[in-house]
């Protein structure tokens, strides 16, 4: 039917940053006193024309030991420094370990080493006092012809050592290798996201714009679900619009995220309010009843605040970056967070098919109820299938494909967004003759009698 393809479309989802960490940039970290043998600092994608920058001011040791202090003139600072890794080289240097072939990642000829400590000792002090040291050292490499995804990583191989400094690197690559001063921050997979969201970008709000238009057309048959969708359309699509925007800053400059505010403000709107219009469609609210049940309200009233926590670990993982300490507690409560939202929003479908089902065994309408009955539990597997694809099938896209495509995950889960907005849109859209009402012929309460019998079947 024109009508019905011209009727459209709607809404959905967080997006997967978290899972690549691809905000690379200008980073600056402050390590305090740190006694970790191996921090992790950020991880970059060099094509063939890399380059890393990086500036370490107010190096300092100190020791629990008071011994070890005084007898830092004597310490090997070959064992302390920075060096570059692959994830793949990174498991051999393990086996290294672990087999004690070397007993220092820095040793190893898996490992591309940017700087090792000993070079800051200044030329030999007469007086035997070792305290002249310089604490501060500048580097910019060329790494030309070794392209892969490396990890820019401390290692600290004087166990009671901890070591405090002020980091400031930059990873980036070159374009135009005859330009040397053109310099692009984003990792080599990730290259392609400005483009990739700002045509999604355009996706979704050619999706608002005829979303509107069917709202209008059909206002009598509206009900305000319909309007919380449309507010859920454009959230995404400026959600989508200042993603293009900061990853197309850090492209540019490196440094801070030029939207940062509105970006995360878009963020923290679109997963509450996608997470909401998911419960609320799921209860059925405003066009099968115009009220929420209790248990409804309680589902909402947990959805929103963990919307709120999750949004607040997103922001700490963003801007802290794998070097901090907590980053993995961030990065497991927004698993955690996330896990429970998907299971929530789950709940209010399988309580709508379980009264609908109900409903249809005792009054007399058993063709309608059947129709929404086949309604909500088509819904509540593209539910899944959604969560699946986004949160499973997305990671393990990350893993599989290589570094350079890594934007390809990213479309992925963005195609899948799109595809359950559209589906819900469509499935949900405002009709002239309501379609649950409408249908009350014989032929229709036979089919329903015959969906019935299956019903009592396929237990949900
Ligand atoms: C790196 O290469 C560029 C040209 O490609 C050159 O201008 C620059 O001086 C080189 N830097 C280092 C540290 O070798
Ligand atoms: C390192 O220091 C130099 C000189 O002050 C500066 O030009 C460069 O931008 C710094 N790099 C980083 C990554 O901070």
């Amino acid at each position: 039917m024109a009508m019905e393809a011209k009727a459209l479309v709607l809404a959905m989802m967080i997006m997967l940053s978290w899972i690549l960490a691809v905000r690379a940039e200008i980073r600056e970290m402050e390590v305090w006193s740190d006694a970790r043998s191996i921090i992790p600092f950020d991880e970059f994608g060099f094509t063939r024309w890399g380059g890393l920058e990086l500036n370490v001011t107010d190096i300092a040791f100190s020791s629990a030991l008071e011994s070890t202090a005084a007898a830092a003139g004597d310490m090997d600072l070959s064992q302390l420094g920075f060096f570059l890794c692959t994830r793949d080289a990174w498991l051999h240097v393990l086996r290294q370990l672990q087999d004690l072939d070397i007993t220092c990642a820095l040793q190893s000829d898996l490992v591309r080493v940017v700087y090792s400590f000993d070079r800051l000792l200044p030329p030999p002090n007469p007086s035997g006092v070792a305290v002249a040291r310089a604490s501060t050292f500048r580097l910019a490499l060329n790494l030309t012809d070794s392209p892969g995804q490396f990890t820019l990583v401390f290692a600290n191989c004087l166990p009671p050592l901890r070591v405090s400094m002020s980091v400031r690197s930059a990873m980036f690559n070159r374009p135009d290798p005859f330009d040397p001063s053109r310099r692009a921050y984003l990792s080599a997979g990730a290259a392609a996201l400005p483009l990739v969201y700002s045509l999604l970008f355009f996706a979704y709000a050619a999706l608002a714009t005829i979303w509107a238009a069917v709202l209008v057309r059909r206002r009598r048959a509206t009900f305000g679900i319909h309007y919380f969708m449309l507010a859920v359309v454009v959230l995404k699509a400026f959600n989508l619009l200042c993603e293009a925007e900061d990853k197309s800053y850090i492209e540019r400059t490196g440094s801070a995220h030029g939207w940062d505010v509105l970006f995360y403000i878009f963020s923290f709107l679109k997963g509450i309010s996608l997470f909401t219009l998911i419960v609320l469609i799921g209860t059925g609210w405003s066009f099968l009843k115009p009220y929420l049940q209790d248990r409804e309200k309680k589902v909402l009233m947990a959805v929103i605040p963990l919307q709120v926590v999750a949004n607040i670990a997103q922001v700490a993982i963003d801007e802290s970056g794998p070097y901090a300490r907590d980053w993995v507690t961030w990065k497991q409560v927004f698993l955690l967070v996330d896990v429970i939202c998907c299971c929530a929003v789950l709940f209010p479908i399988v309580w709508s098919i379980k009264n609908l089902r109900e409903a249809a065994r005792t009054d007399g309408k058993a063709a309608v109820n059947l129709m929404k009955l086949t309604l909500f539990r088509q819904y509540y597997v593209v539910v899944i299938c959604y969560i699946y694809f986004t949160r499973v099938v997305v990671y393990a896209l990350v893993t599989i494909t290589s570094y350079r495509f890594l934007w390809t995950s990213v479309l992925a889960g963005e195609l899948a967004t799109l595809a359950f907005y559209i589906f819900t849109g469509y499935r949900f859209r405002p009709e002239a003759h309501n379609p649950y009402l409408a249908i009350d012929d014989d032929d229709e309460e036979e089919a329903a009698a015959e969906a019935l019998r299956l019903d009592d079947e396929f237990e949900l």
